[in-house]
């Protein structure tokens, strides 16, 4: 499923209007992320940190994990787009990439904040070679 240019930008608008909502205290870096899934629907979230900071959790993970524990893991994500308060460039951290790549399409794009304004490219290539195993074949 490809997306277009217009629902691409009504992600990114999403996911900017998910920076409102972040908790971010101690970095002031406030994030949203919104997710496109294979039957239309799309997920936000924000970043929730701690004062305890290793407890901190990323926008596109809650988010991930929002649309999970609402509908299961059913649908795919097609689209993925991160944004912050400032537009500072905000490409998904390595720990989200893992987790979106056990429920993204072949051919999900993500777009975020680049040096030059918003980049948007495959989700393959920002992260090729995703770690995994068989448990059953243990
Ligand atoms: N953060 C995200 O929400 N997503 C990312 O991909 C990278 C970083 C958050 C975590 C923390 O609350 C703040 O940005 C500064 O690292």
């Amino acid at each position: 499923m490809s997306v277009d240019l217009g629902e691409l930008e009504r992600l990114r608008a999403a996911a900017r209007e998910a920076t409102k909502r972040a908790y971010a205290p101690y970095s002031k870096f406030y994030v949203g992320a919104a997710l496109l899934f294979d039957d239309g629907r799309v997920v936000t979230g924000c970043n929730v940190e701690n004062v305890s900071y290793g407890l901190t959790s990323c926008a596109e993970r809650n988010a991930l994990f929002r649309a999970i524990s609402e509908r299961g893991a059913e649908a795919k994500i097609v689209a993925i787009a991160v944004a912050n308060a400032t537009g500072a460039p905000c490409p998904p951290c390595g720990a989200c990439r893992q987790v979106m790549s056990e429920f993204v399409t072949a051919d999900a794009v993500v777009t975020f904040p680049g040096e030059r304004g918003w980049e948007t490219m495959p989700f393959a290539q920002i992260f090729p070679n995703r770690f995994q195993f068989e448990p059953e074949a243990r």
